[in-house]
């Protein structure tokens, strides 16, 4: 059978008219004229049987193809997105088979909502990942278009919406790549390059996609923000190189002056001078073998503090105490002043006294003979301080951020002359931060300098 259930019905229905008007002939001979089957009577009676039958009919069509109707409208408006579920579908179905025909439906429809919903939650979520990621993410569709970028791409190529395209990105980062061997050529699948923008180091990798059944799709490109790896990368070899030639300066005046001993005929004040060269030269080797040990029990995390209370300005005084000679020899003036009595302070008292000693030693040294070098002990709110000031060659500006770095002096040739290293202010640096202080440095060239040191007076319960 083909067609509406409507048709359908109208034919069976003429059809059921057709056999009961013929059966009753033969069974109701007598109330029906069988002399005249087109008799007035007959045809009466015929009428009253197709009237009765297509009101009966009717009503079972209505019974059938009205809920079914309603149905088909709701599930249009469903899919139309006009409604977000079907409502009072339920109440259609009087008759078993619309009951079990609409039940069918609904928890057709609850299966399709739930993964619907599925799916929705994992786009949102993967939307939300790619917008904040720290990597930028473009893809590209096989037309070579631009189907989705992030905001961390846009910051870090420094894009618009105009760059829409493969090649207008490439382009602009000056990156020559051809779209369809990143795509289809497999020995060509991770293509990477690394440039740079806006003084930012970007490493950039170009991968294909595809769908399920492997058809590429298109191409996407990740960004990643390298600077700091780059930056970490040539301090290493900056690193490597201060080292090397740190060593090298005092070994080769070892070797030369052992070589000159070694030949003999030499004076017995020749022998000696020679002599205290190697010495120093040997000694300032060792501080440095000792200061890169302690930078690397730092980075290791090897140091443990033996913190305890003790009096910082009893401290500070002792200190000035044993470097009176070393400045006296440069007839600087040196004195401990507290200006207020603080409190004692909780620290590793040795690595505060090392503390002292590197700065009050670069106040001697890089202050001219006869100068006035100052420590001063008071305290400030909750924290105990003590302030080192000098009238010496003091900093410029542009050096002061970099010179807790290590191997950073602001005049090489003048720190070496004086036996510095370059490392005393990094190595100051990590013990006031394991110590749970501060420290400052305000400088001004050829007026002096001031290095400010806060340490707590309370007992942290960190190590
Ligand atoms: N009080 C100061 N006045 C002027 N310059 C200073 C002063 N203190 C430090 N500097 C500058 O900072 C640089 C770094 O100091 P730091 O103590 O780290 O190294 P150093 O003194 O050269 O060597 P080291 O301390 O390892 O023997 C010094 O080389 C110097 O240029
Ligand atoms: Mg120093």
């Amino acid at each position: 059978m083909k067609g509406s259930i409507k048709a359908n019905f109208r034919i069976v229905n003429i059809l059921m008219v057709v056999i009961v008007y013929i059966t009753t002939i033969a069974l109701y001979g007598k109330v029906i004229d069988t002399n005249n089957i087109f008799s007035i009577k007959n045809i009466i009676l015929l009428l009253i049987f197709i009237f009765i039958s297509f009101v009966l009919n009717s009503i079972l069509i209505k019974m059938i193809t009205f809920p079914l109707k309603r149905i088909e409208k709701n599930m249009r408006m469903v899919s139309n997105g006009k409604v977000n579920e079907p409502k009072h579908i339920e109440e259609y179905g009087k008759l078993k088979e619309i009951r079990d025909f609409v039940d069918a439906y609904m928890s057709m429809f609850e299966v399709i909502q739930k993964n619907s919903f599925d799916l929705t939650g994992q786009q949102s979520k993967t939307e939300i990942i790619l917008e904040h990621m720290a990597d930028g993410v473009v893809a590209f569709n096989v037309s070579h278009q631009v189907i989705h970028i992030n905001k961390s791409a846009l910051r870090l190529l420094a894009l618009d919406s105009t760059y829409d395209t493969f090649e207008k990105i490439t382009k602009r980062l000056k990156i020559s790549l051809d779209f369809d061997k990143i795509m289809y050529l497999p020995n060509y699948k991770t293509i990477e390059a690394k440039i740079t923008v806006g003084g930012n180091s970007l490493n950039i990798v170009f991968v294909p996609f595809f769908s399920d059944k492997l058809t590429p799709m298109g191409v996407i490109m990740m960004v990643r923000n390298i600077t700091e790896n780059v930056k970490l990368d040539n301090l290493r070899k900056e690193f490597v190189s201060n080292v090397s030639h740190e060593l090298k300066t005092p070994l080769t005046s070892i070797k030369g002056y052992s070589e000159t001993m070694m030949n003999g005929d030499l004076t017995y004040a020749e022998v000696q001078k020679f002599s205290k060269v190697i010495n120093q030269e040997a000694n300032r080797m060792d501080r440095l073998v000792a200061d890169l040990l302690q930078l690397s029990r730092f980075d290791y995390k090897k140091v443990s503090w033996k913190k305890m209370m003790f009096s910082l300005d009893d401290l500070a005084q002792s200190v000035c105490d044993k470097m009176k000679i070393q400045a006296d020899q440069k007839g600087h003036k040196l004195e401990c002043i507290v200006s207020s009595k603080p409190p004692q302070v909780y620290a590793d008292r040795d690595a505060i006294e090392r503390v002292i000693i590197n700065i009050v030693s670069n106040s001697i040294k890089y202050t001219p003979d006869g100068g006035v070098i100052t420590v001063y002990v008071g305290y400030v709110n909750s924290n105990a301080y003590f302030k080192v000031v000098d009238n010496g060659i003091g900093i410029p500006a542009k050096d002061l951020d970099r010179i807790f770095e290590r191997f950073y002096r602001v005049d090489k040739a003048r720190s070496r002359k004086a036996g510095g290293t370059g490392l005393g202010l990094s190595i100051v640096k990590e013990m006031i931060e394991g110590n749970n202080g501060t420290i400052e440095i305000k400088s001004q060239v050829n007026k002096g300098t001031e290095v400010i040191v806060t340490l707590p007076t309370k007992i942290d319960t960190k190590k």
